[in-house]
């Protein structure tokens, strides 16, 4: 996979979740998908793969991406003051059909790629609302930011248990009164709106990737496709799909 070297435009830090912002005059990016990334200035390849990433937020010039510092990767990408090394738009994001209005909801970190989606709603004149889950568990600057970032969205503070999708999707109320659901939470929460959920739902799920290329099936997930079992690659298919075709949602180390 070719990386493109980019100019970083600036890091933020608030608790264990960072920032970051770099030009792009490549390829246009669609809400929904994720570049792998990776810091230049690694010397000795450490961490050897490059992280996927949803798109945080993508204004025709300049890409952001949202993440929590986890492990050597991500710890690398949030300190490193040299450039990053990225890939083109990788994936198949949220589809529209026009219907409005649509509920975005999220939690945790996962509310990365809703930024976008949300930008790109206000483009088409889409209407919709955002439900966005705040943690017990989320430092007070992560929060904090959260409500400056997502200014129009409700955030719905959780205890963090298993209960909370169950809390955050009471927000709704009637599902029918929206035209379609887009998820992109912890784990239990997708599981929750695939199993509630009496609209069309989309959900963006991130199994563990390698290649990101579609060589090594390292994503594979399984998908009823008419009235069959299947596997198919979420680097390539994925990762946002419907949520009537996703077998069952799995725990991938939320
Ligand atoms: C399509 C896709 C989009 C993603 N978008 C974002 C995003 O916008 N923001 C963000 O913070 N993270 C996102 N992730 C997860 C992110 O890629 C991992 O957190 C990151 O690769 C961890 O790398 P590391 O070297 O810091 O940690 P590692 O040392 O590799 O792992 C540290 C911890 O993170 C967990 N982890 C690793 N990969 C995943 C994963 N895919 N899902 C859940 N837990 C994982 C591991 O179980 C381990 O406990 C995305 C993943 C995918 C597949
Ligand atoms: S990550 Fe290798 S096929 Fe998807």
């Amino acid at each position: 996979m070719k990386l493109h070297e980019v100019k970083v435009l600036g890091r933020e830090r608030f608790g264990d979740h960072a920032l970051l912002r770099y030009r792009w005059s490549g390829v246009a990016h669609e809400p929904g998908q994720f570049v792998m990334v990776r810091a230049l200035s690694s010397p000795t390849l450490d961490p050897f793969l490059s992280r996927p990433l949803f798109v945080h937020d993508y204004d025709g010039e300049v890409v952001s991406l949202l993440f929590e510092v986890r492990g050597r990767g991500t710890a690398r990408l949030a300190r490193e003051d040299a450039g990053l090394l990225v890939s083109t738009p990788l994936g198949r994001g949220f589809v529209f059909d026009g219907k409005e209005p649509v509920a975005l909801v999220g939690g945790g970190v996962w509310v990365s790629p809703l930024k976008f989606l949300s930008r790109a709603l206000n483009t088409s004149g889409i209407a919709h609302d955002i439900y966005l889950e705040v943690p017990a568990t989320a430092s007070t600057a992560y929060a904090d930011w959260l409500s400056k970032s997502y200014p129009h969205a409700v955030l719905i503070p959780t205890d963090g248990s298993l209960n909370s999708p169950k809390t955050v999707l009471s927000h709704l109320g009637d599902f029918s009164r929206y035209a379609a659901i887009c998820a992109s939470g912890p784990s239990e929460m997708l599981a929750r709106v695939k199993e509630v959920s009496t609209v069309p739902a989309q959900l963006a799920l991130r199994e563990r990737m390698a290649c990101a290329n579609g060589s090594c099936y390292g994503c594979a997930v399984p998908l009823w496709r008419e009235g069959a079992r299947i596997y198919t690659r979420a680097c390539i298919e994925g990762p946002v799909f419907g949520a009537e075709e996703v077998v069952d949602v799995q725990k991938s180390g939320d």
